[in-house]
């Protein structure tokens, strides 16, 4: 929590270091060899919501990208170079685009605030909220919005990674890759499927494909 100095940290470094090394002498030898991470996560950047821990995995095993509230902007150079590096280059088998309820992004976006900058960031959010609006008629308070919103916003992130050129080439050529929409409720630590899994190119809207569709497989 608060309060504590960054010497800290290098000391829980050292500590950590020799934990990982007490258990597998060659741990750091293999890794820094390569990575062949299987997993690609797009998640928040909420402290709250440590990719790796929450899911029980090492160092080396998942590609990570974190922003405010996971989204998946198209003309996001950052995220689209991640998820191209992560397809093309690294091969990751799944994408999981993962939300949380209860994200500060989101509620901001539901609220009327100015919090400066980021409103333009989480602007996205408010488009997806005025476009499902009358889904939120049954919601009896705003905490049931928010979490409401943080579904549906990882519904539309999930469908913005399928409608990359990255992932419809990958599917194109062959290659075995799924995308997730998963979400992560921060008050008991668990983890949910919203069962919104893509592995072809024919899953996609029309509209939204980049090539018609020829084989069974695409
Ligand atoms: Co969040």
């Amino acid at each position: 929590m608060g309060g504590e100095s960054v010497e800290k940290l290098f000391e829980n470094n050292r500590a950590w270091a020799e934990r990982i090394k007490s258990e597998d002498p060659l741990f750091f030898q293999k890794l820094s060899e390569q990575q062949a991470p299987d997993y690609l996560w797009i998640g928040c950047s909420d402290s709250r919501v440590p990719a790796n821990e929450i899911v029980g995995m090492l160092p080396g095993d998942i590609f990570v990208h974190r922003n405010v509230a996971n989204l998946v902007i198209h003309t996001d150079l950052n995220c689209l170079s991640v998820i191209q590096y992560a397809v093309d280059v690294l091969k990751v088998k799944h994408i999981i685009v993962c939300g949380h309820y209860g994200c500060g992004g989101v509620v901001a976006a539901v609220r009327a605030e100015n919090q400066g900058l980021i409103d333009n960031w989480l602007r996205h959010i408010k488009d997806i909220y005025y476009r499902y609006s009358e889904r939120f008629d049954i919601c009896k308070d705003e905490e049931a919005r928010v979490d409401l919103l943080c579904e549906l916003n990882v519904v539309e992130q999930v469908a913005n990674v399928c409608h990359t050129t990255i992932v419809q080439d990958a599917w194109r050529r062959g290659q075995f890759l799924a995308v997730h929409g998963w979400i992560y409720s921060i008050r008991d630590g668990v983890l949910r499927d919203l069962e919104v899994s893509f592995d072809a190119t024919r899953q996609v809207p029309e509209v939204y494909r980049h090539f018609p569709i020829r084989r069974r497989d695409e």
